[in-house]
């Protein structure tokens, strides 16, 4: 596995590699901190392409102001060894210079894709204001770097995935985005890099966000297609913790539905508070 900071570099690496082995590039986008999470990812780009290559950049136009762009978690070490075990080709882990020019550093802009405003601004990107407008910007561009086949997101940030394939419907992207599905730990927290904020307590009260996913769709199994029904006893069961939404849409448009027709998506976004400082986290589940 090469680890590569460059992106001319990656470029040349990738063109050699097509050249001699041939086939299909898989790309795993990534903020790094890897868990089983985004192993699972890694796993499935390996079975369907030849060369496959895992990104990590905490990128910096994806997170508001007071967001934890500084402190999320950075463990390049751990991630090369967990990618090197998958047999993945590249690591492509460039710095924000790498990735932005000094017009952005001086002046705090780039050039943006900016997804519909009605598909932006409910769930997460409510209370993230721009923060859709950065991840599409960081993904098409690891889209034109690599000129990738396929690209593999997790169902874990649905909105995410849902804006992700409008962008490259929208745009014309020749490439095949694949949906995997969400890993849970053992007693079904969400895996996701920003776990390591918990502490014990914290974790104990972060568990009720899949807890509450699971008790309406245990409901919705014995046929209650009521939303609001769902969602309160979603509520019910999350304790302890600042529900920041909890919807019900719609898995084909992300439009909120009032009785479950066809397939639905529960999602919750909730701050737990981990010794004073909140860490806000996200689950869905499939209704
Ligand atoms: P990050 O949070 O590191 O997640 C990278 C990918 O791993 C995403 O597609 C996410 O949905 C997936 N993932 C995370 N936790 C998962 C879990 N428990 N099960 C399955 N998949 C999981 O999402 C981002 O980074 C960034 O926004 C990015 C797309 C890389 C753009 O910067």
């Amino acid at each position: 596995m090469k680890i590569i900071s460059n992106v001319n570099e990656l470029r040349n690496e990738i063109k050699a590699l097509k050249t001699s082995k041939g086939g299909t590039v898989g790309l795993v986008p990534t903020m790094g901190a890897l868990h089983q999470g985004h192993i699972s990812l890694v796993k499935k780009a390996r079975q369907q392409n030849e060369i496959v290559i895992v990104s990590v950049f905490v990128n910096p136009t994806q997170f508001g102001p007071n967001e934890d762009y500084d402190k999320y978690p950075r463990t390049l070490e751990e991630d090369a060894k967990l990618c090197e075990e998958e047999n993945v080709d590249f690591l492509f882990a460039p710095s924000p210079r790498d990735i932005y020019d000094e017009y952005y550093f001086k002046n705090k802009e780039t050039t943006l894709i900016c997804p519909p405003y009605d598909v932006v601004n409910k769930l997460c990107g409510k209370s993230r204001p721009g923060h859709f407008d950065g991840v599409c910007t960081i993904v098409a561009k690891l889209f034109n770097i690599t000129k990738c086949d396929r690209a593999y997101f997790g169902k874990k940030d649905a909105q995410q995935l849902f804006i992700i394939q409008k962008m490259v419907k929208d745009l014309n992207f020749d490439i095949e985005i694949i949906g995997c599905p969400i890993v849970r730990e053992a007693d079904n927290l969400a895996m996701s890099s920003r776990n390591t904020y918990l502490d014990d307590s914290a974790r104990a009260d972060a568990l009720n966000i899949s807890k509450a996913l699971f008790c309406a769709k245990e409901l919705f199994d014995k046929g209650v297609k009521d939303s609001a029904i769902l969602i309160d006893t979603a509520l019910a069961v999350a304790k302890n913790i600042e529900v920041e939404y909890a919807e019900i849409v719609s898995m084909n448009t992300f439009e909120k539905v009032d009785t479950i027709e066809n397939k639905a998506l529960m999602l919750i976004a909730a701050r737990v508070n981990s010794n004073g400082s909140m860490v806000r986290l996200i689950d869905n589940i499939e209704l």
